[in-house]
């Protein structure tokens, strides 16, 4: 028997380090498991993705919340993966991202991971788990152990000092402006921020705050095209838009928006189903992947001008 031929492979992700993959080996009369070294794969790395914006190398990334959509991200050219808060909206049919609580990112991240051979992981620090540095930490060390590589928490203020805190024991953190969600009530809804002169000041200050408190990514949420692309222009560290035009280093999805899924909620102008036109989810995922890295999504029509 060709024993090539014949192998099943299982990732494991970054857990088993670079390049190294579990494999179950079936011959005529036997099935073994082997640990296997291969050339193909390398995981991103956090400091990868400073060195993808030297480059002018834009960062694909989409929400996933489960071991089968991780794979298929995975395989067709996801960079990043986000183990996002919005599975209280997509997935268990919340109003918000509010009842979310570790528990639920804890168990959809190690789900998550489990597909994952090359893609960074992040996972959401859910509502109030950050509300003080120590808690921040409690939570993000059960996100790392759950197989994150990094966490995402909102806002800037008295998060930045949680930003610092974190990066200082060695927890790489994205950190997240713009509409964030979790300030939902005092936000009085899903807005664009940012639009007149001092919330655009405001923005660019805490965008600047963050980074120097050692942010590793910077998601910009709903932010008008010209804002996002100045912040993106004087940072170092990557910007990630969702509804922040097309001059981020790199832009991010929630799956089930980009698979055209009736969430139950109003569907935002940035958003764009990728599977109509494509016809599958593997080639709704390279299409998405493709056109981030081209520059064509997203355009002025997914776009606040
Ligand atoms: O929770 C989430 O999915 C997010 C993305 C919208 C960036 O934070």
């Amino acid at each position: 028997m060709n024993v090539a031929a014949a192998t099943i492979w299982h990732d494991r992700g970054s857990q088993n380090g670079p390049g190294v993959r579990w494999v179950t080996i079936v011959g005529p009369s036997q099935k073994r498991t082997a640990m296997q070294t291969t050339t193909t794969i390398k995981p991103l790395t956090v400091p990868a993705l400073a060195e993808a914006k030297q480059a002018g190398r834009k960062l694909v990334m989409l929400t996933a919340y489960d071991t089968g959509f991780a794979r298929t991200l995975d395989a067709n050219g996801v960079d990043l993966v986000l183990v996002g808060d919005s599975l209280g909206m997509v997935v268990q049919g919340h109003d918000s991202t509010l009842p979310v609580t570790v528990d639920d990112i804890a168990y959809h991240t190690r789900c998550v991971a489990r597909g994952l051979s090359r893609a960074l992981l992040i996972a959401d620090l859910p509502f109030q788990s950050d509300a003080t540095p120590d808690r921040a930490l409690k939570a993000a060390t059960r996100l790392l152990q759950a197989g994150a590589a990094m966490v995402k928490l909102e806002g800037a203020g008295h998060k930045v000092d949680t930003i610092r805190f974190l990066v200082e024991r060695e927890i790489p953190v994205s950190a997240h402006l713009g509409l964030t969600p979790q300030s939902v009530l005092r936000f009085g809804g899903y807005k664009v921020q940012g639009r007149d002169e001092a919330a655009a000041k405001k923005l660019r200050e805490d965008a600047h705050a963050v980074v120097e408190a050692g942010a590793s990514l910077l998601v910009l949420e709903c932010v008008p095209s010209p804002l996002a692309a100045a912040i993106t222009a004087s940072v170092s560290t990557p910007t990630i838009g969702i509804g922040a035009g097309p001059d981020c280093d790199g832009q991010v999805l929630v799956l089930h928006d980009f698979l055209g899924l009736d969430s139950g909620h109003r569907r935002p102008k940035f958003v764009k189903d990728f599977l109509a036109e494509a016809g599958s989810v593997a080639g709704a995922v390279r299409a998405f992947a493709a056109a981030v890295r081209d520059g064509s999504f997203p355009d002025a029509e997914h776009a606040y001008a």
